[in-house]
C-alpha cells in the first residue's frame, strides 16, 4: 500500500506539472506530493513563478531549479497546487497533516483555480481524521479551553510560530464546525477545507490519473 501511495504521488505530481503554463505565477502548498510537483516541474524546466507555502516546499522547488517568489509581493495566482489528508464525494477536505495549512490556504484563496492533487486513497466516504490547528502560542491554555480534545502535536512552531495541534471531533456538519473553529479566539486556522474551495481534483489511482471537476 505505501508502495502504490507513494507511485501515485509520483503519477499525481507529474500530471499536475503538465497543467502549469510557462510564465504563469502559481501557489504551491506543502507536503510530500507537492514535494514531488516541485520535482516534476524542474524536470520539465518550467518557466512559471511559484510561491511557496513553507520552507520545505521553498528548499524541493529552489532544489527543482524553480523560480520562488515572495508570498508578501503578490495577491493573485493563475492556479494553486496542493495535497489533501483526506477528501469526502461532498468536496469538504481535511488538510494541515503538515502543519501548514494556514498558509496554504491563503495561497489557495487568492488563486484563481485549485487544483487538489491526491492519490486514490485520500478518497474517503466521509471525513475522518482529527482536525489540524494551528493556535496562537499566548494565550494557549485559555484557547485550549475552548477545544476540549485537542491534542498538541509533538512538532516545532510553524514557520509563522504557531502551535500545531489536533482536535478529534465529529464531522457529520463540516461548516458548523469549521465556523465554530474560524470564531474561536487564538485558533489562527484549523484544516477544514471547503467545497467551495476545493472544485477541481486530480486523483492518482495506480498509473491512471482523473480529473475531476466538481
Ligand atoms: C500540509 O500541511 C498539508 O495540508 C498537506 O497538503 C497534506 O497534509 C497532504 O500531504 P501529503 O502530500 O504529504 O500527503
Amino acid at each position: 500500500m505505501a508502495a502504490r501511495d507513494e507511485h501515485e504521488k509520483v503519477v499525481v505530481a507529474r500530471a499536475a506539472a503538465a497543467l502549469v503554463e510557462d510564465g504563469t505565477l502559481v501557489a504551491l502548498g506543502s507536503g510530500s506530493t507537492v514535494a514531488r510537483v516541485a520535482a516534476a516541474l524542474g524536470e520539465r524546466g518550467s518557466r512559471a513563478r511559484f510561491a511557496v507555502a513553507s520552507p520545505a516546499t521553498e528548499a524541493a522547488a529552489q532544489g527543482a531549479g524553480l523560480t520562488v517568489v515572495d508570498a508578501a509581493d503578490h495577491d493573485r495566482y493563475a492556479l494553486a497546487i496542493d495535497g489533501a489528508d483526506e477528501v469526502a464525494p461532498d468536496g469538504w477536505a481535511i488538510k494541515g497533516g503538515g502543519g501548514a495549512h494556514t498558509r496554504e490556504r491563503i495561497l489557495i484563496a487568492a488563486a484563481d483555480r485549485f487544483l487538489c492533487v491526491v492519490g486514490a486513497s485520500k478518497l474517503v466516504p466521509r471525513l475522518t481524521r482529527a482536525v489540524p490547528l494551528e493556535l496562537q502560542p499566548f494565550g494557549l491554555a485559555a484557547t485550549l479551553a475552548h477545544l476540549p480534545g485537542a491534542v498538541l502535536r509533538d512538532a516545532p512552531p510553524t514557520a509563522d510560530g504557531g502551535v500545531l495541534a489536533d482536535l478529534p471531533a465529529d464531522l457529520t456538519d463540516p461548516r458548523a464546525l469549521a465556523a465554530r473553529l474560524d470564531a474561536t479566539p487564538g485558533v489562527v486556522d484549523h484544516g477544514l477545507f471547503a467545497p467551495e474551495l476545493v472544485r477541481e481534483l486530480l486523483i492518482a489511482d495506480g498509473d491512471a490519473v482523473e480529473h475531476r471537476h466538481r
